[in-house]
């Protein structure tokens, strides 16, 4: 399983010892709004950390825990997440942090760093992003990761907005 680091970041797979975390990011009404609509349940948080860790045994990516490098406190969680619906373009992109820490850029640094490693090291073609359609900050990170709006869709029973970046256009932005 893959560790990486950011400027401010250590990116560490879900992992029991983040638990409590994962767990007080979850349950903030705030962070789960435009999610599930609903605060997430002890049980909820810990049955998802293992659910993650199968997905990375399966799929060698999945979620990672944010953490403060200096501090070492876990301020959110962020993603490169398979997804079953196009076999062709099956990397999905996503971020969430701790309340106390929006507003720095961290979820852009996040962002930024997944990608890097879903392009560069995971040969993804295509990453997709998708968010309530009133998440106003999250389709702020998007448009700066560089992806573009590709429309309304329904995913799960909702309609969702989708993004999305190619390599193609990842590597001509870096370049
Ligand atoms: C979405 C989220 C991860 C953003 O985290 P963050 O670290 O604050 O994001 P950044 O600081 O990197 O960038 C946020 C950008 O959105 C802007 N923004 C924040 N709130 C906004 C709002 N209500 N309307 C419009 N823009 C907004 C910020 O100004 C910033 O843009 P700028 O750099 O041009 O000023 C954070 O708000 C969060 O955890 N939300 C709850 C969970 C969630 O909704 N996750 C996404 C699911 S799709």
């Amino acid at each position: 399983m893959t560790i990486l680091t950011s400027a401010r970041l250590r990116y560490e797979p879900f992992a029991d010892e983040h638990f409590e975390g994962l767990a007080a990011m979850n349950a903030d009404p705030e962070v789960m709004r435009y999610i599930s609509g609903r605060p997430e349940t002890a049980d909820e948080t810990r049955a998802a950390i293992a659910r993650v860790r199968t997905r990375w045994e399966q799929w060698g990516y999945g979620w990672w825990t944010l953490l403060d490098t200096a501090t070492g406190e876990v301020v959110g969680a962020a993603c490169i997440q398979h997804l079953g619906k196009d076999p062709a373009n099956p990397h999905e992109i996503g971020w969430r942090l701790r309340r106390a820490s929006w507003g720095q850029g961290l979820a852009t640094e996040a962002a930024r760093t997944l990608a890097a490693h879903a392009f560069d090291v995971l040969d993804a073609p295509l990453l997709c992003a998708v968010r309530h359609p009133d998440n106003a900050a999250s389709q702020r990170v998007m448009d700066k990761l560089g992806m573009r709006y590709t429309g309304m869709e329904a995913w799960d029973g909702d309609r969702v907005a989708v993004h999305a970046l190619t390599r193609t256009e990842w590597l001509a932005a870096r370049a």
